[in-house]
């Protein structure tokens, strides 16, 4: 890839091609709150999150950032930040509360309210079916390791796009898979926080093959010509050492062929069945299982926040490191635990994550190398610091450079003639940040939880400016 512009990525002026879409993205249990109102019933979320010692300063989603009771005035937000779409979740167990069954004609009322209200404010809806809120009555019956939650995603699937799927523009079926199953299931710092390999590889297979079922079923019942896509937390890699080589393929494995593969390619790849042979023979996957994961896709989705730099490690001589990236729990990387994660040059961002523009051209280029007739999208991107508002105002000077150097990315790869088609930021709101609660702020717009009031960041109106014209404000 020819690299212009200035070599650390601080461009402005740039000018995206017509069409190009900005928007912004969140998921329903980190803004939504009203857990237990208008009939929902409890996610896995609402269990974990009340677990002592597993959600810095025992926080939950009951609250959050009070949008079931705020839509209207976080639609006008958007509005105001002319976004042109808006990517968020469907509480699955808000509008179906035992995971099957019975549905929730509050719960369905209220993305109806969604989507209607993102319409008439011009902004296109972006929905994403599964954002980790997986139903617990589903997580009772054995969660995502059981080829059950799979068949119960494939009909709650057809029921949504039953009821929306004549307004909605893009239907995501799962978001981030791998942290559902790798940190729910392996490391088990997400929820349920089961520690399981075993689990970990069953889990990747079934939620791959609710990705299949979900998006067989909407083409059955969608008929306003939507785009099926998934989002993917593909980890961008790079090698360290003369082991370096060894672990990125391990990684790589597990952690992204073990989607790409089945959904892009229809297989699992084989050097990932070598790596976990001692853990399971995979006899989850039935005939037929990957002809129907393999999809027709119209669009990928990526997230993208920073590199993981990886060597083996070699336990006889070495102390393990561990950097922003580890994850200091189980280990969630079944056939890859002799892996290290080295700590990478900063800057770093409020996560210890570590700002890395270059890693998304490395990242986006090799997918687009590797299936270059699939649309991709970047679905999240963005970056935590301690915003504090002073005066009414939140000059967060590290988000906007963080944003102008990754959006310069972003241009770079459309000149270098890679089919992106838009760009999330993450988040539109600070939120529930899963295990860290409330204390890592992602949002454009800074929320206060005690007031819950709005405050636009400096990085909402600079967004916003891009998304009004196109082009990398100064
Ligand atoms: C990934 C997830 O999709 C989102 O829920 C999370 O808040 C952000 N990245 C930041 O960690």
């Amino acid at each position: 890839m020819v690299m212009q512009g200035s070599p650390d990525f601080r461009d402005s002026g740039l000018e995206f091609p017509p069409g190009f879409v900005f928007g912004s993205a969140t998921a329903a249990y980190q803004i939504e709150g009203a857990a237990h109102e208008d009939g929902r019933g409890p996610s896995i979320w609402d269990t974990f999150s009340r677990i002592p010692g597993k959600v810095v300063n025992g926080d939950t989603g009951d609250v959050a950032c009070d949008h079931y009771h705020r839509l209207d005035e976080d639609l006008d937000l958007m509005k105001s930040l002319h976004l042109q779409s808006y990517r968020f979740s469907i509480s699955w167990s808000r509008v179906i509360p035992e995971g099957t069954g019975r549905m929730n004609s509050a719960g369905l009322d209220f993305y109806d309210r969604v989507i209607d209200g993102l319409l008439e404010r011009g902004i296109t809806p972006t929905v994403t079916l599964y954002h980790w809120d997986l139903p617990q009555a589903l997580e009772d019956n054995g969660g995502w390791p059981a080829r059950d939650t799979a068949e119960a995603f494939g009909e709650y699937a057809r029921r949504m796009g039953e009821r929306y799927g004549d307004r909605v523009q893009t239907w995501t079926t799962l978001n981030e898979p791998w942290c559902t199953a790798h940190l729910g299931y392996g490391s088990g710092v997400h929820a349920p926080g089961r520690q399981d390999p075993a689990d970990v590889l069953a889990a990747a297979h079934h939620l791959n093959l609710a990705h299949g079922l979900a998006i067989e079923a909407l083409r059955g019942v969608v008929r306003n010509d939507p785009d099926f896509s998934v989002t993917l937390n593909l980890h961008a890699l790079r090698p360290a050492g003369p082991t370096g080589a060894e672990a990125v393929r391990r990684i790589d494995a597990v952690g992204n062929r073990i989607w790409t593969g089945p959904m892009l390619s229809g297989a699992y790849p084989e050097d990932l069945f070598a790596d976990t042979a001692k853990i399971t023979d995979w006899s989850f996957v039935r005939d037929g299982d990957l002809d129907t994961i393999r999809q027709p896709l119209d669009v990928l989705g990526i997230n993208y926040y920073s590199t993981k730099l990886v060597q083996m490690w070699d336990s006889a001589s070495d102390e393990r490191a561990v950097s922003g990236n580890a994850i200091l729990a189980g280990n969630p990387w079944p056939g890859a635990e002799d892996v290290e994660f080295l700590p990478q040059p900063g800057p770093h961002t409020a996560m210890g994550w570590n700002i890395e523009p270059a890693g998304l051209m490395e990242l986006v280029g090799s997918i687009a190398r590797a299936y270059p007739e699939l649309p991709l999208m970047i679905t999240e991107n963005g970056a935590a610091f301690e915003d504090t508002v002073v005066a009414g105002r939140v000059h967060d000077v590290e988000r906007v450079d963080y944003l102008r150097r990754h959006l310069t990315a972003v241009h770079r790869l459309i000149e270098a003639g890679v089919d992106l088609r838009g760009y999330f930021v993450w988040s539109l709101l600070d939120n529930y940040e899963w295990a860290y609660g409330y204390a890592k702020r992602f949002g454009i717009v800074h929320v206060d939880y005690d007031t819950l009031v709005r405050t636009k960041k400096d990085s909402a109106l600079w967004f916003a400016e891009l998304a009004r014209t196109g082009r990398i404000p100064e």
